[in-house]
């Protein structure tokens, strides 16, 4: 009754492989009837080639090989092969049947794993396909990546170049104007002798061209540090650092070694560092809450680390910076051929080095 019920091909050999029973789905599954297998040499009648049609002699038969070692095995590599020539894959299971201590034969269950495998193939394909898309997806992005760093990088020169022609305009224009404006009110002043209404008139014009004079300084250092041009890169951040001490009472240290202090970078090369320090003083100055930042260069194997250290509050480092103070400063670090590291633990402070490689 078990194996008229069951769906699975189940059929017995004796040690010559010759059939002993077979139940009907088996037979059913390799279209013969069961007495037409009754007596086969089962290697020969449905297992004698594997699925490309090569020969599978009997020595490597692993259902004999099984029950001859008197050991079970299980197999879902191979093909069984029907009646009308046809060939399926199948998955078997063959198990020694003993008489006493002795083999005297084996049974086999088999059944078509057709489905598996058209299942395992199509999921393999879709694998496949799917690694495919990603791969071309992730070269499509790349090439988008590296057309926006260099879009960027051509922004930021862009940008600076167009700062330095508006300082010029201003320097140029206002600056004039402004110190021709106090050379004649001096002039003016000098004559007016006692006039005390007119020359307290006079002494607050003055003074309203000395803090334009002092605001279009401010303005013009802004847009272009001129000690950045004329002193260089090292001078330029110490005054930095000098003026934000004077505006904001933050205790700034700055040490450098005279190398280094000697070493001139290229002017664009210089813009950009001076840039990125800009910024990282600005979010020291903005979110640090700190009372004390370092900035430290120093040359290792060729390579240029600057360090900028606060002891403020500390942040939370992003995996990917997003926002667009840390995204410019990674950017401008890496068309320098560098790059941005944050290190920060909370409420210890955050360091922020610039790695230029080779660059000193
Ligand atoms: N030195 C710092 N100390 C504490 N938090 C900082 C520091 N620098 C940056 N951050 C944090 O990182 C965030 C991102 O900085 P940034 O990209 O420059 O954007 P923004 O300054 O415009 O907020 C800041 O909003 C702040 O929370
Ligand atoms: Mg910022």
């Amino acid at each position: 009754m078990l194996l008229e019920s069951t769906g699975e091909g189940i059929y017995g050999v004796d040690l010559n492989g010759r059939c002993i029973f077979i139940n009907p789905a088996g037979a059913e599954l390799l279209g013969y009837t069961s007495d037409e297998i009754f007596g086969r040499n089962m290697h020969y009648l449905i297992h004698h080639s594997y699925a490309n049609h090569a020969l599978m002699p009997v020595h490597e038969c692993r259902i004999f090989k099984a029950f001859r070692e008197g050991q079970g095995c299980r197999v879902d590599d191979e093909v069984l092969w029907r009646r009308d020539g046809s060939s399926f894959p199948a998955e078997y299971a063959s198990y020694p049947i003993r008489d006493g201590a002795t083999v005297v034969g084996a049974v086999v269950t088999f059944s078509d794993i057709s489905d598996r495998k058209r299942t395992q193939l199509a999921l393999q394909a879709a694998h496949l396909e799917l690694e495919q898309r990603v791969e071309e997806r992730t070269t499509e992005l790349r090439v988008t990546h590296d057309a926006l760093r260099r879009l960027s990088a051509h922004l930021n020169s862009i940008r600076e170049e167009e700062r330095a022609h508006i300082a010029r305009d201003i320097h140029d224009e206002f600056g004039a104007s402004l110190t021709a404006l106090q050379l004649d009110l001096n002039w003016l002043r000098q004559r007016l002798g006692d006039e005390a209404t007119l020359t307290a008139h006079i002494d607050r014009m003055l003074e309203v061209a000395g803090t334009a004079m002092g605001s279009v300084r401010r303005i013009l250092n802004d847009l272009r540090p001129g000690v950045l041009d004329h002193l260089g890169l090292w001078a330029a951040l110490e005054c930095l650092l000098q003026d934000l001490q004077e505006r904001t009472g933050l205790h700034c240290t700055f040490s450098c070694t005279p190398e280094i202090e000697r070493h001139r970078f290229g002017r664009e090369a210089e813009i950009a560092i001076f840039r990125i320090v800009q910024e990282v003083l600005t979010n020291v100055q903005r979110h640090a809450q700190a009372s004390n930042v370092r900035l430290e260069a120093q040359s290792e194997a060729g390579n240029l680390l600057l360090f900028v250290a606060d002891d403020g509050q500390g942040m939370q480092v992003p995996a990917q910076p997003t926002t667009f103070g840390l995204l410019g400063m990674r950017e401008r670090a890496r068309a320098l051929g560098g790059d941005l590291e944050i290190a920060s633990t909370r409420g210890q402070g955050t360091t922020v080095t610039l790695v230029l490689n080779g660059a000193t």
